[in-house]
């Protein structure tokens, strides 16, 4: 067992939102308002666990398909979230990225906005936050591709190391949990690189009503995996102990 033993990344697919207030027959948009408190909740959990790396699925490629209706309530609910958050995210020491945001119907608003929380929080080392958001980790792989034909890189010296280095964010390291909440059990084009030797966990709650303890019971299923990596035995080190 990884006694003690704490997740360096810790990744989440954030989904019930819609069935959340389909439940209390109310509008998908509900469901994405009440969201907001469970990842306040989250982030406030995996600081004080010493979690260094937290990603959240926050919209993906495909969520444009959604109708434009719910897609602006989105751009707008992500917009009021880092004018509200900002400054208490910087206070504790969270540096803030965004993953994909290359779409060009995101609101320019909202991409400045996002461009100034990243400014804002460069610097800070405390926790890395990366909210992804039109996210799609196919996407990203084609975009390493690109770039690696750009630079003119020989096929023989692309390895998986080089690779990852032309992904977005190359400094972040593999997701060791990943946790997808709604009990939907699939990856929905997450992180696929960084995902590929993932624990999961999938609790049932649906997102809105996840909270710091539920993150704390994913915590504790996480030190119960044995991790392999492929071997016969169990890894000495698998992550930070604490
Ligand atoms: C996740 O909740 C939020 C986003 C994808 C933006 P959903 O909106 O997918 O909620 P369900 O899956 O319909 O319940
Ligand atoms: C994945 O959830 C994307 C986010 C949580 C942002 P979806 O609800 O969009 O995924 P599918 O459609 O059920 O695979
Ligand atoms: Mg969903």
């Amino acid at each position: 067992m990884n006694e003690r033993i704490v997740p360096r990344h810790v990744a989440c697919v954030m989904d019930g939102n819609g069935r959340w207030a389909a439940l209390r027959s109310l509008p998908r948009t509900a469901g994405h308002r009440a969201a907001e408190a469970a990842v306040i909740d989250v982030i406030e959990a995996a600081h004080a666990a010493g979690v260094e790396w937290l990603s959240l699925y926050a919209f993906s490629t495909e969520n444009w398909r959604r109708p434009p209706a719910e897609v602006a309530f989105l751009m707008r609910l992500v917009r009021r979230a880092i004018r509200k958050h900002a400054l208490s995210l910087h206070a504790r020491g969270i540096r803030c990225r965004f993953l994909g945001v290359t779409d060009p119907r995101i609101p320019p608003p909202l991409a400045r906005d996002i461009a100034d929380l990243m400014m804002l929080t460069r610097d800070n080392r405390r926790m890395t936050l990366t909210v992804a958001f039109d996210h799609g980790g196919r996407r990203d792989i084609v975009e390493a591709a690109r770039s690696l034909v750009r630079d003119r890189v020989p096929a023989e010296e692309i390895t998986e190391e080089t690779f990852a280095r032309h992904l977005p964010h190359s400094d972040m390291p593999e997701v060791d949990l990943v946790i997808r909440t709604s009990g939907e059990q699939r990856i929905s084009n997450f992180m696929l690189w960084h995902v590929a030797y993932a624990e999961w966990v999938f609790p049932l709650v649906l997102w809105p009503d996840f909270r710091a303890g539920h993150f704390r019971e994913c915590l504790d299923l996480y030190r119960r995996r044995e991790r392999r990596f492929g071997d016969v035995r169990v890894p000495t080190t698998t992550g930070d102990a604490s």
